[in-house]
């Protein structure tokens, strides 16, 4: 019998549909999951809130050690200026350093974990059995974006969200300190043109295949 927890590392840019398909994938599987983007988020919020700089590393990784993984709530992060500051945060080594030590932490509780986010397998974690890169082209990613929050009753301006979308891209694959790039073994889910139904379907047949040769 082997104890070793199971992961899956889901990388990929933002608004490709990684949120949706790493929760169904825990929920499927009786998976523990992480959305490691509230974690730069939630770090992010805690420095607003307490009127903190935004470029002192210091001071920033010492809000990233505080942070605790239990609370985490996308709902509560989930504001336009949480993720520019996010974004701001995420390029400073110190504090990469300490939510990955976090996020390594959270990767070993049994039976498995799912984590999301840009860098785990190519950072977090290396040595996960499954990973997949979750991307969509810019517009499509904008659309969907603009799709969601006009169904929660609000108004967007898809223009701008396409512009907010390649910005983001620019700063998350540019950066020195783990830039998002796919991990050389992973699989490649291009959700263009794909529904999160198919694309759940297709991360289905690969993690069963890895599954069933570790069985
Ligand atoms: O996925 P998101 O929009 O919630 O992520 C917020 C920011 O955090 C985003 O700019 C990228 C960054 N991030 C990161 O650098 N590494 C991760 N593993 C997850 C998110």
């Amino acid at each position: 019998m082997t104890t070793k927890t199971f992961t899956i590392a889901i990388d990929g840019p933002a608004a490709a549909g990684k949120g949706t398909l790493s929760r169904r994938i825990a929920e499927q599987y009786g998976f523990h999951h992480l959305d490691t983007g509230l974690t730069y988020r939630a770090t992010a919020k805690a420095l607003l809130e307490a009127g903190l700089p935004l470029d002192d590393e210091a001071v920033a990784e010492k809000i990233a050690r505080e942070v605790e993984l239990g609370g985490l709530d996308r709902d509560m992060l989930s504001q336009h200026e949480i993720g520019e500051a996010a974004s701001k945060i995420a390029v400073m080594p110190a504090v990469r350093r300490a939510l990955v030590e976090a996020q390594r932490r959270f990767s070993e509780k049994a039976p498995g974990t799912v984590l999301d986010g840009r860098d785990i397998g190519t950072v977090v974690c290396p040595d996960a059995p499954v990973k997949l890169y979750v991307t969509a082209s810019p517009e499509v990613r904008a659309r969907r974006r603009y799709d969601e929050i006009v169904s929660r009753g609000a108004t967007a301006d898809l223009d701008a969200i396409f512009e907010d979308v390649k910005r983001r891209d620019e700063r998350d694959m540019g950066r020195a300190d783990s830039p998002l790039k796919p991990a050389v073994d992973a699989h490649l889910l291009d959700t263009s043109e794909m529904s999160i139904e198919a694309a759940f379907q297709a991360a289905q047949s690969i993690i069963d295949a890895v599954l069933s040769r570790n069985a």
